[in-house]
């Protein structure tokens, strides 16, 4: 069995940063980050919680599905920077959009998110026939985590919010997730609260790489070895399931992290850069949100089409990495 996208939405946050404006902050240029990322701005959520902003990406994926807000069985939420350790976005999602049959829970595979909870629905669907639709959301707000005085992290980074309904369909369907979790050092944020405890009021070495509390800190050059070959190695692990070669896919919808990422795992792949999707240089790094506003863009855009066979991959924290081939 497959999964059938019936209805998506987006949030985008007002504020908009470009390459220049992080002058301000840190030495930079334009040409520096477009050159080394792709990204030329992305937008910054202001007053815009991330629940807030995945409850509006819902609701239009909710009215373009043409359903009962009632009639949703079950929503999963991805995130890695909710504005609460309790409740869970997807409550907060669940009770915004009058989802009030729903079973709610959030999921945190970091950029690798999407893909992560595209499976868990479709496992859901598969095992529960009462189970009608499931509203998957993805949100993100990694602009408060993030270090304004480091150059190297803080200019690759954007928030979001996208949200998908999706149904049981007789389709194609294949997926493989994946992590590493000896990774977990290279891409990292403290909780808050608990980086003043364990970092500031004990002795106690965690490992982890000192930063400034709660801020992201990230090993660019590891996480970029590790991205160019977690996007191949996602894919396989869910296409070798099915058959699949890179050949009969339509289009790949990729974590938007780096555009030297994708070129590089498109050799790898052997598959042609122009079947890849690319939206980070108008929304950088969204973590779980860069799927799924990527997947939402080219079918607004009528770039994507119905009957056609997509390929969605995520990798990032944890390590994670994630693959799910779907007929659109
Ligand atoms: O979603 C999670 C996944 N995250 C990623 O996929 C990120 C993976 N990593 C990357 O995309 C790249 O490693 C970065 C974009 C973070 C860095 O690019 P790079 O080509 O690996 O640069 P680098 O770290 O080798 O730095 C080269 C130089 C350094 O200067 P020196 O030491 O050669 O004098 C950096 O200090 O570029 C400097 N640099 C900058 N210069 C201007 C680093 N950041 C900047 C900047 N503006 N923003």
């Amino acid at each position: 069995m497959g999964i059938k996208i019936l209805g998506m939405g987006s949030y985008l946050p007002e504020q908009t940063l470009k390459n220049d404006d992080f002058t301000r902050f840190v030495e930079t240029n334009d040409e520096w980050i477009r050159t080394r990322t792709g990204i030329v701005e992305r937008r910054m959520a202001g007053w815009e919680p991330v629940w807030y902003m995945g409850s509006e990406a819902a609701k239009k994926a909710i009215a373009q599905a043409g359903i009962s807000p009632e009639d949703i069985g079950l929503v999963i939420a991805t995130t890695a920077t909710n504005d609460f350790h309790t409740p869970s976005v997807a409550c907060m999602v669940q009770s915004e959009t009058g989802a009030v049959n729903a079973a709610a829970f959030d999921m945190n595979a970091a950029c690798s998110g999407f893909v992560y909870a595209f499976d868990t629905a479709h496992r859901f669907l598969a095992t529960d026939s009462s189970l009608k639709y499931v509203l998957i959301v993805a949100a993100e707000a990694l602009s408060r985590f993030l270090d304004f005085g480091d150059r190297s992290s803080c200019i690759l980074f954007g928030d979001g919010a996208a949200a998908a309904v999706v149904e049981y369909s007789d389709t194609l369907f294949t997926s493989g997730l994946g992590a590493d979790g000896s990774g977990g050092r290279l891409l990292y944020a403290r909780a808050v609260g608990v980086a003043e405890e364990v970092k500031i009021d004990s002795d106690f070495d965690d490992g982890f790489p000192e930063k400034r509390l709660h801020k992201l800190y990230q090993d660019g050059k590891e996480v970029y070895k590790f991205a160019t070959k977690a996007l191949p190695k996602a894919f396989h692990l869910a296409a070798d399931k099915a058959g699949i070669a890179p050949g009969d896919i339509d289009w790949f919808v990729p974590h938007q992290a780096n555009i030297r990422i994708i070129e590089t795992a498109a050799k790898n792949l052997g598959a042609p850069m122009e079947k890849f999707i690319v939206t980070l240089d108008h929304y950088g790094n969204t973590s779980s949100a860069s799927i799924p506003l990527a997947l939402c863009e080219s079918v607004e855009k009528g770039i994507i089409k119905r009957g056609q066979k997509l390929a969605l991959i995520g990798f990032g924290a944890g390590l994670t990495y994630a693959g799910a081939i779907f007929e659109y």
